[in-house]
C-alpha cells in the first residue's frame, strides 16, 4: 500500500511529502507537534491533544492553522487513506518558510502543516510492557520551557541514543536538585511504599502529558491516592513500582534504573492495573 501524507493541504505520497528547505521547523525548531494513539481505529483523546497544540501554538505565537472541524477533517483523513487501526498519528505546525532570519517578521508561508499516520503493531506493545522497560537518568540539558510541546527533540534523541548504549529504553532528565523531571518522551511516576502514586508537578520544566491527565482521571475514578511533587532518583529506587506515560507507550513498566532493580525487578500489580484500565477512561473518537 502507497503511504499517504498531509502537507500544507494535500495528500502526498511518501517520497514525495516535501517541506521547503528554509521552512523555520527545519532552522530553527521553530515548530510544535503532537502525537495522538490510534487504537483499534480510534483516535484517542484527541481534544486534550488539541487543547493543548492550540497552547503551544500560541505560546510560541504562532497562526492556528485551521478549524477544529478541518483539524479533525486532515485527521481522519490522514489516517483513512494509510488504513491505520493501531498505531500513532503525528501532526505538525511551524511558523513557515521564508529566507533565514532568527526574527519571524521574513516568514513568507502560512504555517507549514504536516500529518502523519502510522501503525504500530499492538503485539510489541503488550510484549514490552509484560517485560518492562529499563532507564538510564541523566542531568537536564533542554531549555526551560518544556511545556511547550516544540520539536527541539535534539537533546531527547541524545539521551535516547545514550539509553540505548546502555541497554536502556528511556532516559530521565534530573534536575540540578537531583530530582527526576521527565523522560526524553514521556512522563515518570512512581508507586511508593504506602501504594500512592508520585509524579512531578506539570510546571514548565516538564510537558503535561496528555496520557499523564487521563491516568489522573483514572486514579480519581478509582479512589488511588497522587502526589503531585518531585521525586529523587534514590526515591525511584526504593518504590515498588515506576512507569512512564505517553501516547506512545501509554502505560509502562520500568523494571530497572540506571541498572538497578525497581522493586521485584518485573512489572508489578499497579502499573498492570493502571495499563489495563487507561482506555476506560480515555475519550476514543471514531473516524
Ligand atoms: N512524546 N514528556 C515529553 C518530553 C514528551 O515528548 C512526551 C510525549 C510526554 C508524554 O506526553 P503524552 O502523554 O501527551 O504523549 C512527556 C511523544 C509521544 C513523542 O515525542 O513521540
Amino acid at each position: 500500500m502507497t503511504r499517504t501524507v498531509y502537507v500544507n493541504g494535500r495528500y502526498q505520497p511518501y517520497s514525495q511529502a516535501l517541506v521547503h528547505a528554509e521552512d523555520r521547523g527545519f532552522q530553527f525548531g521553530d515548530a510544535v507537534y503532537e502525537v495522538c494513539e490510534i487504537t483499534g481505529g480510534q483516535i484517542i483523546d484527541e481534544t486534550r491533544h488539541m487543547a493543548r497544540l492550540s497552547r503551544s501554538l500560541a505560546e510560541l505565537g504562532i497562526a492556528e492553522p485551521m478549524s477544529p472541524a478541518a483539524w479533525r477533517r486532515v485527521m481522519r483523513e490522514t489516517v483513512r487513506r494509510n488504513r491505520v487501526r493501531n498505531g500513532a498519528l503525528y501532526i505538525q505546525v511551524s511558523r513557515g518558510a521564508g529566507p533565514r532570519d532568527f526574527l519571524f517578521a521574513g516568514v513568507e508561508t502560512p504555517p507549514t502543516v504536516i500529518c502523519i499516520a502510522r501503525t504500530v503493531n499492538p503485539a510489541k506493545q503488550a510484549a514490552a510492557a509484560e517485560a518492562g522497560i529499563s532507564i538510564i537518568t541523566m542531568p537536564e540539558m533542554r531549555w526551560a520551557r518544556c511545556d511547550i510541546k516544540t520539536v527541539m527533540l535534539l537533546p531527547a534523541s541524545l539521551a535516547k541514543e545514550k539509553a540505548k548504549a546502555a541497554g536502556a529504553q528511556e532516559a530521565w532528565f534530573v534536575d540540578a536538585q537531583g530530582l527526576i523531571l521527565e523522560g526524553g518522551s514521556s512522563n515518570a511516576w512512581i508507586v511508593n511504599k504506602d501504594n500512592r502514586l508520585v509524579t512531578r508537578p506539570a510546571d514548565n520544566a516538564i510537558l503535561r502529558g496528555i496520557t499523564r491527565t487521563t491516568l489522573i482521571d483514572l486514579l480519581t475514578r478509582d479512589g488511588l491516592s497522587l502526589e503531585e511533587r518531585a521525586f529523587s532518583r534514590d526515591e525511584a529506587l526504593a518504590a515498588k513500582e515506576a512507569f512512564i506515560t505517553s501516547a506512545t507507550n501509554l502505560v509502562m513498566p520500568v523494571v530497572k534504573i540506571d541498572g538497578q532493580a525497581v522493586g521485584e525487578g518485573v512489572p508489578g500489580p499497579v502499573v498492570g492495573r493502571l495499563r489495563a484500565g487507561f482506555h476506560e477512561v480515555a475519550e476514543a473518537a471514531a473516524l
